[in-house]
């Protein structure tokens, strides 16, 4: 996925089942996302002030949804950064293999959902930004 640009992800709009009770939004394989889900995730406790991400997926496809509170995700080309502010349940934004990745500004008690196309492995992360530049030239 050497050829993923920012331009190839982009903020989802969920559906949303609203009632007077509360909310609901349901995310099913290859209907809301284009890829089945193998794993979920999510990073919450994150302290004030503090960042995180600073790597690159080879193949992996993410969804990240704001479940509480909000935050930056900072995606990165190599050529052309964008940064996408989420702080709805109902927003998802689609993260394309090949990207390096910075979450940052997190409120307090946030809480970032994330729905992955694979299984963890430590193989298909890029954790060093210089060789993230030569893998996407
Ligand atoms: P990492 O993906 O580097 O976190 P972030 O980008 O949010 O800072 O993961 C941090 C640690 O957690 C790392 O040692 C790998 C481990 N980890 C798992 O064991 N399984 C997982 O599914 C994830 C996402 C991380």
């Amino acid at each position: 996925m050497r050829v993923t640009t920012v331009y190839d992800c982009s903020i989802v709009q969920l559906p949303m089942i609203h009632n007077a009770q509360g909310n609901i939004t349901a995310i099913n394989n290859s209907v809301e996302i284009p890829f089945n889900v193998q794993r979920v995730y999510y990073l919450y406790d994150i302290p004030g002030g503090e960042s995180r991400g600073g790597h690159a997926h080879k193949e992996l496809k993410q969804l990240i949804v704001a479940a509480s509170g909000s935050f930056n995700v900072v995606l990165d080309d190599g050529k052309v950064k964008r940064t996408f502010t989420l702080s709805r349940p109902n927003m998802g934004l689609l993260v394309m293999p090949g990207l390096w990745r910075e979450l940052d500004s997190f409120s307090s008690g946030a809480i970032l959902l994330v729905l992955a196309s694979l299984p963890y492995s430590e193989a298909d992360y890029i954790r060093e930004y210089n060789q993230f530049l030569k893998y996407k030239n």
